[in-house]
């Protein structure tokens, strides 16, 4: 009997070893395929400007939010959690000597604290030059307060939310020779993506490349929206971060010490990955550019998508933020 255990464990170990093998593999190549952008001529400075970066505490995010803070912006980082910001926060000012930094509690997950959390950065900036949509997660797999799928909540309908209710504040900042910008951080993964139009939701591991398909879509179409709209001075823009070791790792529940390992030696780092976020918040020479999907700090091709899906998304999703047409319209006024 014994030996029938003692093969069962051997191929078990067998199996986890070439799985974790498979890993690393996985991310040596995505680090030989990261390309190290110029980002060093990137010397624009940021005095007077604000910037906002969801997720500004950790990971890829904290890495855009140092950048900006390094070239002078006022910079608001925010998360759903207190001690992580303020450890943040701390890190930032002390780095990059920009005492200039605020953290604020945001939970996209909840429809009620987006809204408060945009209506505080409302009454309190006098404008929004740079809003980077950087927070996101891979699970859990469950159901939010509002009754939608925690990681299509806080990967597109939060974020969707927060973009519109902010938009004035970043028409009013933009001009037409230096518009303001948002950014989009998607994924590779929304190619794996599927719309889900009527409610049809793919939950668990599958909520997350669908979460960015709609956020891609987003991009564009918000693009679209703005254009239509006579808006030149607002931009919308889609960067994709690549496979970077990032806190996302942890999403792997028991195997995250392992996974962590494995993202950390093998990867493209938190700073790789941030830099394509970095290149399309503040590169002078695509001032203009709108609706469009970055990678490598170039031009890349999304997913493609019809007209109808996006109308359909748009629609759907304007009501399960619960956004009425009045303040829709509002948003997308052309002063
Ligand atoms: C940053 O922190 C280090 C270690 O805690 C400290 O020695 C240094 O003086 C700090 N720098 C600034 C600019 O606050
Ligand atoms: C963007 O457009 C504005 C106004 O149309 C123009 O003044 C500016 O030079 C353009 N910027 C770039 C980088 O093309
Ligand atoms: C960015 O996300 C917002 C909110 O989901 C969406 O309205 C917008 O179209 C997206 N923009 C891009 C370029 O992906």
């Amino acid at each position: 009997m014994w030996y029938i255990w003692l093969s069962v464990a051997i191929k078990s170990v067998l199996a986890l070893l070439i799985l974790a093998f498979l890993t690393a593999a996985i991310g040596i190549y995505h680090r030989i395929k990261c390309k190290q952008c110029d980002l060093h001529s990137i010397t624009r400075r940021l005095d007077g400007k604000t910037v906002l970066v969801t997720g500004g505490t950790a990971g890829m995010g904290l890495e855009v939010a140092k950048r900006f803070a390094r070239q002078g912006a006022r910079v608001i980082i925010a998360c759903p959690f207190e001690q992580e910001g303020d450890n943040a926060l701390k890190q930032i000012v002390n780095e990059t000597g920009n005492k200039n930094v605020i953290f604020a509690l945001l939970n996209l997950a909840s429809l009620s604290s987006t809204r408060e959390f945009a209506e505080k950065i409302l009454t309190s900036e006098e404008r929004l030059d740079i809003l980077v949509n950087n927070a996101g997660v891979l699970r859990p797999d469950k159901m939010t307060a509002d009754g939608l799928n925690f990681v299509m909540q806080v990967n597109y309908y939060g974020m969707f939310l927060l973009t519109i209710l902010l938009l004035p504040l970043l028409k009013k900042t933009g001009s037409p020779a230096e518009p303001s910008r948002i950014v989009n951080v998607s994924s590779l993964a929304h190619k794996r993506g599927q719309v889900p139009i009527g409610n049809n939701y793919r939950t668990g591991i599958k909520a997350y490349p669908d979460s960015k398909l709609c956020l891609t879509i987003f991009v564009q179409d918000l693009a679209a929206k703005l254009s239509q709209a006579g808006i030149t001075n607002v931009v919308v823009n889609a960067a994709d971060p690549g496979i970077a070791a990032t806190g996302i790792a942890d999403g792997f529940g028991k195997f995250m010490v392992v996974s962590r390992a494995i993202m950390g030696n093998f990867f493209p780092s938190a700073k790789q990955g941030a830099q394509t976020t970095i290149y399309v918040s503040l590169n002078e020479k695509i001032a203009n550019v709108s609706g469009k999907y970055f990678k490598n700090c170039e031009l890349s091709e999304p997913s493609a998508y019809s007209v109808k899906t996006a109308n359909k998304l748009w629609e759907e999703t304007v009501g399960h933020v619960k956004l009425s047409d009045e303040k829709i319209k509002k948003c997308f006024e052309n002063v």
